[in-house]
């Protein structure tokens, strides 16, 4: 865990206008920022950045936060990932606690075998572009694979000499530990000596999502059947190979902006694809796929499209892999490649139009691809087409949605021919059986299909409510600390007893007036969020007298923060749209409108009169037992309160 004073060290050196300027061209406007979304594809700027407030938000996404929401977002880092990046930047020192020795011990170990890592990338690299060998060899390799200058330093692609250690002894010779050495592979010491794994191969370093070097693979360059075409690093304590996608660091913001991510099998598939200009690609490099690399493009998108070789063989493996991927709840295509071509010599014989329109139209849903291609194999025999039914419902079983799976299962009767109540049937034995086998297990937990019933009616009146919870937090954010006289209405007998509404005046903050309203009506926030929100705010104003947006946001969780960074950039936006039309009149809302403060108040309490009123109603109906005196009493005194709210409304309207 980093240390707490590390990350207010972070949060007092980061800048938001910084930060994010290394990413986002921005522009001065007024007291902001602004530019073009990263986001979207746009040509207007809705992209707003407040240095005062050091909080961002996006318009055109909706998204926004502070400083480590926008690393979090833009370059889908986790929470420590950002920190530690805004460490680096910052030049500040990351402490972190509770480590014991031992853990320190193995940080140090994994920070050393990263920089090993580093170090061997760089050498390869200087090999292939700096010496006469590597160009000769290495070089003219890639090239002939039509792998452009540009492309091969993208990539950071280099080459290793065909000599027993000259890695080895280069990187001793430059201080590095052999321990570290043989850690991350990169040496083999055997009986004393040394030497390098790599030795003669043109080099792939393996990246991470945040772009250090885990790993590599090499491809040997001469026609030795006995040697494996490709060698990779071992599996390290940097280097796990289940959680890694090769190309992941280059792909990811494509991924995430056209929403779907291309999976290849090798090296060059992606790169080739790339350098065409298709970069939402990514590989498993050569091994089965897992539910963590899945996991990892879960992150940026839910679409995946499998591209394989055109060879059967390839089909057919592809598809055991696929399962998995329908039990994370992704959408799944495929697309295959004519006889003989792979995406590699694809991408590299084609335009990069031609290759995209080709993907456009030769992607299909997975699961009518799998019924059609086995239903074709078994024509004729009745016992394997019973066979291919189960495994076509096996597959559809794994999906968690059940809308979705109610689709496939229509379109698979459709496209193999038989009665949707067969694999109906079929559905509910493997889903029983699947039950029964977690029931069986204690320590899993079970796996839950139930779905939350909520009426339409019931959403809206929860979000309703929300949203006035949400008006309240804005108004004292936006207005918290400032004095203003606020003209209440209480009841008052006159002489003849007669009972009116009065005004009277009290100068109150604007934080006091709504905690003191909200408090003689013991009103109590119903959206978790807010009311953890509000009782914040109240305390800092109590406190300090005020809230400074910058450390309030920054204490908040991700999902929080987001919710306040549009409260708080709701008013840039219409000076934003102002901008962008001039003939449009917007009020300015720094003036403070105590009728405002009243009226949000007043329509928050008038809300929940009329929910305990309906409370109270259905009450009756459905409660045989109960005291129907009390329930209309109690009914009665509500409707009067709803009466008093409303004509309090319609005085400060
Ligand atoms: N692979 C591997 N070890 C091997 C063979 C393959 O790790 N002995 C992995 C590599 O990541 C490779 C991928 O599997 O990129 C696909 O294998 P293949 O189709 O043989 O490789 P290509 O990328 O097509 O290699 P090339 O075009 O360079 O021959
Ligand atoms: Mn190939």
């Amino acid at each position: 865990m980093i240390q707490k004073s590390t990350i207010d060290q972070v949060f007092d050196a980061a800048r938001v206008e910084e930060v994010i300027g290394d990413f986002v061209q921005l522009k001065k406007s007024g007291s902001n920022y602004k530019g073009l979304s990263p986001f979207s594809d746009e040509r207007t700027p809705s992209f707003m950045v407040s240095p005062v407030k050091q909080i961002w938000k996006d318009f055109s996404s909706g998204k926004g936060g502070n400083v480590v929401a926008f690393l979090m977002e833009h370059e889908h880092f986790s929470y420590p990932e950002a920190i530690k990046y805004l460490a680096r930047k910052y030049g500040i020192e990351i402490e972190e606690t509770e480590q014991t020795d031992e853990q320190k011990q193995q940080a140090d170990e994994r920070e050393s075998m990263y920089l090993v890592s580093e170090f061997a990338k760089d050498y390869f690299k200087r090999q292939l572009l700096k010496t006469e060998t590597g160009k000769a060899i290495g070089l003219s390799y890639f090239k002939e694979r039509g792998f452009t200058k540009e492309t091969i330093e993208k990539f950071e692609l280099g080459y290793s000499p065909d000599v027993w250690d000259a890695f080895t002894s280069e990187a001793i010779k430059q201080g590095y530990k052999l321990e570290f050495l043989e850690k991350t592979g990169l040496s083999i010491v055997k009986e004393e000596k040394q030497f390098d794994r790599f030795k003669g191969r043109v080099m792939f370093p393996i990246h991470s999502m945040s772009g250090r070097t885990l790993g590599f693979g090499g491809r040997i360059l001469t026609n030795d059947k006995k040697a494996a075409k490709y060698l990779n690093s071992p599996e390290s304590d940097i280097y796990h190979k289940s959680k890694v996608l090769y190309g992941i660091y280059y792909a990811k913001q494509s991924i995430a902006k056209d929403d779907n991510c291309y999976l290849v099998e090798g090296y060059t598939d992606v790169i080739q694809m790339h350098q065409a200009g298709i970069e939402n690609v990514v590989s498993s490099s050569g091994t089965a796929l897992t539910s963590e690399q899945i996991r990892l493009i879960n992150r940026l998108t839910q679409n995946i499209t499998v591209l394989f070789d055109g060879d059967a063989a390839g089909i057919r493996a592809s598809i055991r892999g696929i399962d998995l991927i329908l039990e994370q709840g992704m959408n799944v295509k495929v697309c295959g490649f004519p006889e003989g071509e792979d995406p590699d010599s694809f991408a590299k014989n084609n335009t990069e139009n031609d290759i995209k329109e080709y993907l456009e139209h030769n992607s299909k849903d997975f699961i009518s691809y799998k019924a059609s291609l086995l239903v074709n194999e078994a024509k004729g025999d009745p016992i394997k087409k019973a066979g291919v039914i189960r495994d076509m419902v096996n597959s559809i079983a794994k999906i968690p949605d059940r809308i979705q799976q109610e689709i496939y299962l229509k379109e698979c009767a459709r496209i193999m021919e038989i009665s949707e109540n067969v694999l109906y049937s079929t559905l509910a034995q493997i889903s029983a059986k699947a039950n029964n086998d977690a029931s069986k297990k204690p320590a899993s937990a079970p796996k839950e299909m139930s779905v939350v019933k909520e009426t339409p009616v019931e959403r809206v009146k929860v979000n309703q409510q929300h949203q006035l919870e949400r008006n309240i937090i804005s108004l004292l954010l936006r207005y918290g600390s400032v004095e203003d006289d606020f003209e209440d209405f209480v009841l008052r007998e006159d002489e003849e007893g007669n009972v009116h509404l009065e005004g009277e005046t009290q100068q109150l903050k604007v934080y006091e007036k709504v905690f003191l309203d909200l408090q003689e009506d013991e009103i109590e926030f119903t959206h978790q969020g807010f009311k953890e929100m509000y009782e914040v705010i109240i305390q800092e104003f109590n406190l300090r007298g005020e809230i400074k947006t910058e450390t309030f946001v920054n204490n908040l969780v991700p999902e929080q923060a987001s919710e306040i960074t549009t409260i708080l950039m709701q008013q840039e936006k219409d000076v934003l749209h102002r901008w962008d039309d001039q003939e449009i009149f917007v009020k300015d809302k720094s003036e403070l409108e105590p009728r405002e403060i009243n009226e949000t108040i007043l329509n928050l309490r008038r809300f929940l009169i009329k929910e305990k009123v309906n409370e109270l109603s259905e009450s009756i109906k459905t409660n045989l037992g109960i005291q129907y005196r009390d329930v209309l009493l109690e009914t009665m005194e509500y409707k009067s309160l709803e009466v008093l709210i409303a004509q309090k409304l319609n005085r400060v309207i």
